[in-house]
């Protein structure tokens, strides 16, 4: 076992996905424990993140979600610090919660993504919905965990749903995007490898934030079902749309849509994935036989992929 010296668990920090934070520090924390780590837990909303050199921590696993840990602010003031840290950098950080500029990238690469537009006061809504059928999604770009997402359905709706996201004030450009009918999936990459395809099965209408943590319903199904060459085929449009972002050796998720023709679609990039022991990370690296402790130091380990 490779020595990583005196390795923070950064959890919890400042984001509304604290609690999911700290859910998956514990369990990250417990598995490095196992492996004879001395690790400890780190929040940085109650310790100056400055102590990480000041108590001589040698590395830290990152699994600090949403706004400050995952969007590239505190990878910049860990690299200021001097501090490694696991996950991506602040490029890929910040590209990752910005759903708009992932999809120019993936575009001019060739990469599928679904039809979409990006909505202003100005749009002529009616056109919008003839030119990407109904029902269609709207979304914030730079939102998460499903906030501000709506299926229109009704001819007219978009313009009142632009609107009200509008006044909201959530973050990043509002875009239509085209419905794509066929099933959802997710794709882990790992230090350069992409991982089994997970299909998720909400029960809801789509994956709302009622289907990812209050409902127990939701089916995650690995191996999925996907054809042998069209699994090959995701996993290398994970890889690609990963590294597009600047993701390359580290650890994220590309989420996928597949269309009612079989097609792929590249939907998202989440660059820090949720790492309790019923994530979705975790369940496909146990389908290639690799644990939950093995997969954390796996992780460790990509701290010295340089970012
Ligand atoms: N174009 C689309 N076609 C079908 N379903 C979609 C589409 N866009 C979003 N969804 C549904 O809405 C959910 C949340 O949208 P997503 O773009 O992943 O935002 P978030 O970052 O909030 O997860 C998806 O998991 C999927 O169930
Ligand atoms: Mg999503």
């Amino acid at each position: 076992m490779q020595n990583f010296g005196k390795v923070a668990v950064l959890a919890g920090g400042f984001s509304a996905e604290r609690e999911v934070s700290l859910a998956s520090g514990a369990a990250v924390l417990d598995a490095l424990k196992s492996k004879g780590i001395d690790a400890r837990l780190f929040d940085p909303a109650e310790r100056d993140l400055g102590e990480l050199k000041t108590q001589g921590f040698d590395i830290a696993f990152n699994i600090l979600h949403g706004t400050y840990g995952e969007d590239g602010t505190v990878q910049g003031a860990l690299d200021a610090l001097g501090v490694r840290y696991t996950g991506c950098g602040v490029l890929a950080s910040a590209l990752g919660m910005d759903k708009y500029r992932c999809k120019l990238i993936w575009q001019a690469l060739g990469l599928p993504v679904p039809p979409y537009a990006v909505l202003h006061d100005d749009s002529d809504f009616a056109a919008v919905e003839a030119q990407l059928g109904l029902p269609l999604f709207v979304k914030p770009a730079a939102e998460g965990s499903s906030v501000g997402v709506h299926k229109v359905k009704q001819a007219g709706e978009l313009a009142q749903i632009y609107k009200q996201l509008r006044d909201e004030k959530l973050h990043g450009e509002i875009l239509a995007e085209q419905f794509v009918s066929g099933g959802e999936y997710t794709c882990g990459v790992l230090a350069g490898e992409a991982l089994p395809s997970v299909k998720i099965i909400p029960q809801t209408e789509f994956y709302d934030y009622e289907a990812k943590y209050l409902r127990d319903d939701t089916v995650y199904q690995c191996p999925s079902d996907l054809p042998p060459e069209q699994e090959a085929h995701m996993r290398a449009l994970a890889l690609r749309a990963f590294a597009a972002i600047g993701g390359g050796g580290n650890c994220g998720r590309v989420d996928f849509l597949r269309g009612a023709d079989g097609a792929l679609y590249v939907l998202e990039a989440n660059t820090l994935p949720g790492m309790t022991s019923h994530s979705l990370i975790p369940k496909a690296a146990a389908q290639c036989g690799i644990g939950f402790a093995d997969l954390c130091v796996k992780i460790l380990q990509t701290a010295y992929v340089s970012n």
